[in-house]
């Protein structure tokens, strides 16, 4: 195996522990440490899906859905038959407890959907893709499974515009979060892990350019509270 497969089966083996180990609580840290906003960019996300979408029989796959919030939230929003697709299990189950079979939910890795491709009419990530051990590997896999027209969204944490907001920001997220986070799941690695992977994670124009180079046309970006998250949408060319 090359050395790169190898060392990104490690990272997947790694981020799937972490999350299976914190699945119980990631719900209530999510809201806690958030203060809910995180339930309000899930509803825009959702939105901006239902713009997109031409009929009521349209589908939709959430990637690396997790507990299944955004699934929710896009099946309640748009109407949509929803798919929602991730490696771990102990997520999964949680998510199979929340949505009562209103969404079919499917095993799987990112970087390998288990889907043909064109599959979607919109395919959506959030808080997704920085765990991935490759952007560029999961962009071209959300690319493969929607239909020639279909539309990728990408919610993920970016940077604040705000050049005052952005250091009261970083202190937030790097210090006081990983603490609370701690403290409330008992692992505080997880969340260390989640400001240092948001760090490495590109910032909103370099992930248009990401996007733009998988392909993806008409790509554009909204900030969500102030640049603390991002959604990035882009069309897989006709
Ligand atoms: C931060 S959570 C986000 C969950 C959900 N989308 C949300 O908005 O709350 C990240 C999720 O990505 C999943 N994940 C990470 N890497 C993955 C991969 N390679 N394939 C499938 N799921 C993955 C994790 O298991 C976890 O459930």
């Amino acid at each position: 195996m090359l050395e790169n497969e190898s060392a990104a089966k490690e990272h997947a083996g790694r981020v799937r522990e972490m999350f299976g180990t914190i699945a119980g609580r990631y719900d209530l840290l999510n809201h806690l440490l958030s203060g809910n906003v995180d339930k309000r960019w899930r509803r825009i996300v959702a939105n901006r899906v239902r713009e997109k979408l031409s009929s009521s029989s349209s589908s939709v796959l959430d990637v690396a859905c997790g507990t299944g919030d955004l699934a929710l939230t896009l099946f309640e929003i748009t109407g949509a038959g929803v798919v929602g697709t991730d490696f771990c299990r102990p997520m999964l189950k949680i998510a199979a407890g929340k949505t009562s079979g209103r969404i079919r939910l499917i095993e799987g890795d990112a970087l390998d959907l288990p889907f043909r491709d064109g599959t979607f009419d919109v395919a959506t990530i959030a808080f997704g893709l920085r765990n991935l051990a490759n952007v560029e590997s999961g962009l071209a896999e959300l690319s493969r499974v929607v239909k020639p027209g279909g539309w990728v969204a990408v919610l993920e944490f970016s940077r604040p515009a705000n050049p005052i907001m952005r250091p009261l920001f970083n202190f937030y997220f790097r210090k006081l979060l990983p603490w609370m986070g701690g403290l409330v799941s008992g692992s505080r690695s997880a969340y260390t892990y989640l400001p240092a992977s948001v760090q490495k994670f590109p910032d909103q124009s370099q992930l248009s350019l990401l996007m733009e180079q998988a392909g993806f046309e008409q790509v554009g970006f909204e900030n969500l509270t102030g640049g603390i998250a991002a959604l990035h949408m882009g069309r897989r060319p006709e």
